[in-house]
C-alpha cells in the first residue's frame, strides 16, 4: 500500500492541529440507567453468559462514535459512505437491512436516514443508550450466537469492530445465519480493524508500548480464545458460508494529524480520540484475565494505557493502523459461481479488489 505522507508544517503551525487542542483526553462518567456487570470499574453486559470482552458502557459508546466518524471520513469522496454493497440505486425499493453487533446503533441509525424505504435492524447484547431514532430504525437486544427468529430475509447484513467477539466455530455459525437468512442476492459486509500499528517511516520505536499493543492483543486473545485476526479471516470464512462476488479494501487508519492530506490528517485527528477513549475497555477484561505472561491487575492496566496514551500523543510518531472491508453476494438459485468459470479478476465494479486476503499481519 501506499505510504501516507507526513505533513512537513504540523509543528510550525499555531492552529487547530496543535498538541494542545488534539491530545486533550476524552473521559467521561457512566450512568447506572443499565444495570449490566461492573468489573474493574467498567460495566459489561450480562446479558449472555458468555463474556464479551469490552464494556457496554459510556466511554466505549463514545469510542464507537468515534469509529464510525472515522470510517465515514475515509469514504467521505463516496455518495454513500456507510457501505459498498450494491444495493439501494433504486430507492424506491424496501430494503431489510440489520446490523449485527450494532453498538451504539449509529450506522444502523445514519443508514435509516439514509434510505427511508429500507428497514433497518440493529442486534445488540446491550441496549444501546440512544433517545431518538428513526421510524424505520430498530434496536434490539439478543444474542446473534442464538437461533434467528427473523421472518424476513435480509439484503445487507452488516458487521463492525466485532474483532474479538467469537470464536472460529462460532463465527462459522454467524456466517452460516447470516447465509440462511439472506435474500438471494443480498450481501453480506463486514469492516474489521487490524490491532497491529505501525509507521512508514520507522519514526515508531520498535521497543515502543504501542509497537507492542498488537502482538500483545493477539497473544492474550487467543489464549482468551477470542482471536483478533478476524480482519485477516474473515473474507475465506465468508466465502466458505457460501458468498460468492468477493471483494475487499483496505484502509490506512492514521493516528493523529500527522499526514499532510486533509482527508487523512482529519481521520487521524477522530482517531486519535477514538484510541484515547477505547484502549482501557479494548484491553482491560483480556489483560486481567488472559494477561501475558500472567494476568495483569487493574492497576497495572491503567499504567500501561497511560503509556499508550502518551505516545498516541507523540506528534513524532507517524503512526496508523489497518482496517479491512469484506463485502459479498449470496448467489441466486442455481447461478454457477463467476469464480469457477473464469480466472479470478483483480478489478471489481464496487471499488475494491477481489478479495484474495493477502497473508500480511495487519
Ligand atoms: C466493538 S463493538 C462495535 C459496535 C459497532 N458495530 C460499531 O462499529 O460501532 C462490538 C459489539 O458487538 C456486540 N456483540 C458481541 N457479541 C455479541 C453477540 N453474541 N450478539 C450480539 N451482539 C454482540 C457487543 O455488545 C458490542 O456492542
Amino acid at each position: 500500500m501506499e505510504a501516507i505522507a507526513v505533513d512537513p508544517d504540523l509543528y510550525a503551525r499555531d492552529s487547530a492541529y496543535s498538541p494542545d487542542d488534539w491530545q486533550s483526553e476524552t473521559t467521561s462518567i457512566g450512568s447506572s440507567i443499565y444495570r449490566g456487570l461492573i468489573d474493574n470499574g467498567r460495566r459489561y453486559q450480562s446479558l449472555s453468559d458468555k463474556e464479551y470482552l469490552i464494556p457496554s458502557d459510556e466511554q466505549q459508546f463514545e469510542t464507537y462514535e468515534a469509529g464510525h466518524l472515522v470510517d465515514l471520513i475515509l469514504d467521505s469522496d463516496r455518495e454513500n459512505p456507510l457501505f459498498r454493497s450494491p444495493i439501494g440505486a433504486d430507492r424506491e425499493k424496501v430494503l431489510q437491512i440489520l446490523d449485527i453487533g450494532t453498538g451504539k446503533g449509529t450506522w444502523a441509525i445514519d443508514v435509516a436516514d439514509m434510505f427511508p424505504n429500507a428497514t433497518v435492524r440493529g442486534v445488540d447484547l446491550f441496549p444501546p443508550p440512544v433517545t431518538w431514532m428513526p421510524p424505520n430504525c430498530v434496536i434490539e437486544v439478543d444474542d446473534i450466537l442464538e437461533e434467528w427468529t427473523w421472518r424476513e430475509k435480509f439484503d445487507l447484513i452488516h458487521m463492525r469492530n466485532m474483532l474479538g467477539s467469537f470464536d472460529q466455530r462460532e463465527w462459522d455459525r454467524v456466517y452460516q445465519q447470516c447465509f440462511d437468512k439472506m435474500a438471494p442476492g443480498g450481501w453480506i459486509e463486514q469492516v474489521e480493524a487490524g490491532p497491529f500499528v505501525s509507521s512508514d517511516d520507522g519514526s515508531l520505536p520498535a521497543d515502543s508500548n504501542l509497537a507492542h499493543w498488537g502482538p500483545l492483543m493477539e497473544v492474550c486473545g487467543a489464549r482468551a480464545g477470542r482471536p483478533c485476526d478476524i480482519v485477516m479471516t474473515m473474507g475465506d470464512s465468508i466465502k466458505k458460508a457460501g458468498f460468492v462476488d468477493v471483494h475487499e479494501k483496505v484502509y490506512k487508519w492514521p493516528l493523529g494529524p500527522w499526514p499532510r492530506d486533509q482527508k487523512f490528517k482529519e481521520a487521524g485527528m477522530v482517531n486519535i480520540q477514538h484510541w484515547m477513549s477505547g484502549i482501557e475497555g479494548w484491553c482491560m477484561w483480556l489483560l486481567t484475565k488472559y494477561g501475558e505472561p500472567e494476568p495483569w491487575t487493574k492497576d497495572q492496566v491503567h499504567v500501561f494505557c497511560a503509556k499508550m496514551r502518551t505516545e498516541l500523543k507523540n506528534p513524532h510518531y507517524h503512526t496508523y493502523h489497518k482496517t479491512r472491508r469484506v463485502w459479498a453476494r449470496k448467489p441466486f438459485p442455481g447461478e454457477v459461481p463467476l469464480e469457477a468459470i473464469k480466472p479470478r479478476s483483480t478489478k471489481s465494479a464496487g471499488g475494491g479488489s477481489s478479495s484474495g486476503s493477502a497473508k500480511v499481519k495487519f
